[in-house]
């Protein structure tokens, strides 16, 4: 097997939700435990794209030392060999090469993103860095070489146009992967065989389970943050929208809230979905379902709580620091090759 990287990043702008544990962390805790001798694994806190929308600014160092925490709470082991844990503002090249790669992406392509579209829609007075978002995360992947970066389905597109740039900086430079300029992403499809699904992973809100489960959306009711007390949480998943159809169906167009339920009590459990699909079809208590789920995650929470607690700012930052120096080291290199072609270095 060839010499994988695997790289991911959650946004900080706020306490992660259920929907950002399984979407990312999850993925990242399987991939680690299959992790190759010679394969890289990278998972970082993208802390400049939090303000691609306003944040509080007060708290924010700390938040980011939070998720850092809810990372090693869940079963990231930093000590593994290969492993960085690292801040993209630690790291300088992420910046210079966004600026970079700005000069060779196209006005149109950014907007066609649903999630500036989403975003832009929501708030007044977008910033250019909303537009320019997937620029910098294509440099956030492109830097390290990464082929596998396990996401939710939300960010399918951003994947996909980090992929883009690379070919078009490739060809115009006619220098092609393993040592040429970039290392492509895998496309998407090879990305849901990497973390093991068929379809990308997308918790809905619980309230609205016809759109995602978001922290960037005022949504209380529909989110469950890992924050919230265990009780809380199984309140919200008791009172979790569902459909008056009254029987269990694995189906995203007509049971959108059903079907989510569904999908967390595999998640957060220990059997298949088809497992899950097989118990569950045909049965009509829905209350039943939602108590078992509810069981689930307030069980999930208690353990997670108990294991961030314990962790100590200084633990995390020491990890950071030490990441943070070998991610410049490897960053510095596909910069300072990029830097070459374009003619700024010898
Ligand atoms: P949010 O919409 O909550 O602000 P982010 O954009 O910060 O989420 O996403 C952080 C990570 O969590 C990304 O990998 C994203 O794909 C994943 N993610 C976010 N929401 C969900 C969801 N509802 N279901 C699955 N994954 C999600
Ligand atoms: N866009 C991701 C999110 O919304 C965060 C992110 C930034 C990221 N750069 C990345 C994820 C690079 C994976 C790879 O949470």
């Amino acid at each position: 097997m060839s010499q994988k990287t695997i790289l991911t990043g959650l946004q900080a702008n706020s306490t992660f939700h259920i929907g950002n544990y399984v979407g990312a962390i999850l993925p990242m805790i399987n991939a680690q435990k299959n992790l190759g001798a010679d394969d890289m694994f990278l998972m970082f806190v993208p802390d400049l794209h939090s303000f691609t929308l306003p944040i509080n600014h007060a708290n924010f160092y700390q938040q980011i030392l939070d998720n850092v925490k809810i990372y090693l709470a869940a079963g990231i082991n930093p000590g593994l060999s290969n492993t960085l844990l690292y801040r993209q503002s630690f790291v300088p090249a992420h910046s210079e090469l966004a600026w970079i790669l700005s000069c060779f992406s196209y006005m149109g392509e950014m907007g066609r993103m649903t999630q500036y579209k989403d975003k832009s829609e929501k708030h007044d007075n977008i910033s250019v860095g909303l537009f320019t978002y997937p620029i910098l995360m294509a440099a956030d992947i492109l830097l390290y070489g990464a082929q596998y970066i396990p996401l939710g389905d939300d960010q399918k597109q951003h994947i996909e146009i980090a992929r883009d740039i690379a070919i078009r900086m490739n060809n115009k430079f006619e220098l092609q992967a393993p040592n040429g300029l970039f290392t492509l992403p895998k496309p998407w499809k090879e990305q849901l065989d990497f973390m093991g699904v068929s379809e990308g992973i997308r918790i809905r809100s619980l309230s609205n389970p016809e759109k995602k489960m978001s922290k960037s959306t005022i949504d209380p009711k529909g989110t469950i943050l890992l924050s919230d007390t265990p009780q809380d949480a199984a309140k919200k998943i008791m009172s979790a929208q569902t459909d008056t159809i009254g029987e269990i169906h694995w189906d995203w167009e007509n049971q959108p809230g059903v079907t989510n339920l569904l999908q967390l009590y595999y998640l957060f459990g220990i059997e298949t979905r088809e497992e899950a699909i097989n118990y569950w079809t045909g049965k009509t208590r829905y209350g039943d379902l939602k108590k078992e789920v509810a069981d689930k995650i307030e069980t999930f929470l208690i353990d997670m709580q108990a294991k961030t607690r314990v962790i100590q700012d200084k633990e995390v930052e020491t990890i950071l620091i030490n990441g943070e120096l070998q991610a410049n080291l490897i960053s510095k290199k596909t910069l300072n090759r990029v830097q070459k072609v374009l003619g700024l270095r010898r």
